[in-house]
């Protein structure tokens, strides 16, 4: 089912941040939302997020530090609970030890608190939390930027492999070129608060049309980068 949000906008403190914005997301769709910071794209992120919800689809999200997600004073075990508990789930129906698996976190001991984990891990669990219920859509918002590059490029690439064959579409939001340049298939373009460029990954980097989406492209060592 494509997903449709229509005049998404925002203001705060008087001062528009998102100017009416509409888009279609494509099942499977493999999408990043790019621009400087600053550009909206967060407030973007979560406009259609409550959006969708307030449709009746199922979004997650994911932010950008996994501090945002995880208290400290719960262990690893409450936050899943929780999130199962949170998604109408009977606790322990989801199956753990298979997203665990996908994202390559066995070996993480779920009685711990987030600071037993590191944070390549913490993300990964956040992840997995986010994945579920199988939604349909997963926005992920600078999801490895608290990562080194290593690290952020295999949390990446598990995700990629466990999303292979599934009707979850992604949205990721970054402002690394590096890291959408290999992920997705689409770009969207922002800059102040609109929406101003959209197309594939490719024409995108190779033809950039706007002032914004050129001063993205211009950093040609994109591709070199490990995520
Ligand atoms: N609650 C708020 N009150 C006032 N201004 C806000 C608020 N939230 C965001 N803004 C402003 O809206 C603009 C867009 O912010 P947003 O966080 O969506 O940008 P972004 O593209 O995600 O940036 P970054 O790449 O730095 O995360 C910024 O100028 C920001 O200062
Ligand atoms: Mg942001």
């Amino acid at each position: 089912m494509i997903l449709t949000v229509t005049g998404l906008s925002a203001v705060r403190s008087g001062r528009t941040i998102l100017h009416p914005t509409s888009l279609d997301i494509e099942p499977r769709g493999r999408i990043g939302l790019v621009g400087a910071s600053g550009s909206g794209k967060s407030t973007l992120g979560h406009m259609l997020i409550d959006d969708l919800n307030a449709q009746g689809h199922s979004v997650a999200h994911v932010p950008q530090s996994p501090d945002e997600a995880l208290d400290p004073l719960r262990s690893m075990a409450f936050h899943w609970r929780e999130t199962e508990v949170a998604l109408g789930l009977q606790p322990g129906s989801a199956d753990q030890a298979g997203l665990f698996r996908a994202l390559s976190i066995e070996d993480g001991d779920i009685r711990e608190r987030p600071w037993g984990w590191s944070r390549g891990m913490q993300q990964r669990f956040v992840i997995a939390m986010a994945l579920i219920s199988s939604p349909d859509l997963i926005v992920l918002d600078e999801p490895t930027s608290a990562l080194d590059p290593v690290v952020a490029a295999a949390t990446m690439d598990l995700l990629s492999s466990f999303l292979d064959g599934k009707d979850t579409a992604m949205i990721l939001v970054t402002h690394d070129l590096g890291l959408a340049a290999r992920r997705v298939d689409r770009l969207m373009v922002m800059d102040a608060g609109r929406l101003v460029e959209e197309g594939s990954t490719g024409d995108i980097l190779e033809h950039p049309q706007t002032p914004a989406a050129k001063a993205l492209s211009a950093h040609r060592n994109w591709m070199a980068l490990p995520c």
